[in-house]
């Protein structure tokens, strides 16, 4: 596909993220919080939903949880033109609830063309509700994160969602942990994808 092809699909997809209004959560919204960082990143990292700020502002992560990720990817040299960032849900849920079933099935298909678009080949699921979401299955942190699962070809590891880690800073260390290895497996896939061309 040529670039400006590329480009124009990425803008029809932006106008029909901004038309959604499959569930409710648009109402109560001021954006329609889509991405930040590399359209075309090999890492996608997916959180939950996008609180105060993010909706005032009209991009994931760039509250306190996001200051906190941003460094923890900083740690392990990870910038936003090596990362594709956005959430379950792209609007903002009332009082920073979780997102309910029908909330995250509503926006499912366009997380399913975002995938399509940025094509990622790791995925850093932060939190249980990126998890259960992506899963379809409820699974305790401790034994989920850790470690990479393999999902429709996808290499995804889970960690803690930041807001945990404000709340409860020893969460630090297993998050700095869990990005060392993505970081690892994201320059080993990289020097095979160099090595194969
Ligand atoms: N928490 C999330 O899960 N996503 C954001 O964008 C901000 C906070």
């Amino acid at each position: 596909m040529s670039d400006s092809i590329y480009e124009s699909k990425w803008e029809e997809f932006i106008t029909e993220c901004n038309a959604c209004k499959n569930c409710e959560l648009r109402e109560g919204a001021s954006n329609v919080v889509i991405y930040r960082g590399n359209r075309k990143a090999s890492l996608m990292i997916i959180g939950e939903a996008p609180g105060a700020t993010e909706d005032e502002k009209g991009k994931p992560f760039v509250g306190r949880s996001g200051m906190l990720l941003q460094n923890l990817l900083g740690s392990v040299g990870l910038t936003e033109e090596d990362y594709h960032i956005c959430n379950i849900v792209k609007c903002r849920p009332p009082e920073n609830r979780r997102p309910k079933p029908n909330e995250i099935a509503s926006c499912k298909r366009l997380l399913a063309k975002q995938f399509a678009l940025v094509r990622p080949k790791i995925i850093l699921l932060c939190g249980s509700t990126a998890y259960e979401a992506f899963f379809n299955e409820k699974a305790a942190m401790h034994a989920c994160r850790g470690h990479f699962a393999e999902k429709n070809g996808y290499s995804i590891m889970t960690t803690f969602h930041p807001a945990y880690a404000l709340r409860d800073p020893s969460k630090k260390i297993p998050m700095y942990d869990d990005m060392m290895l993505v970081r690892r497996k994201l320059d080993e896939m990289l020097a095979q994808e160099a090595t194969d061309s």
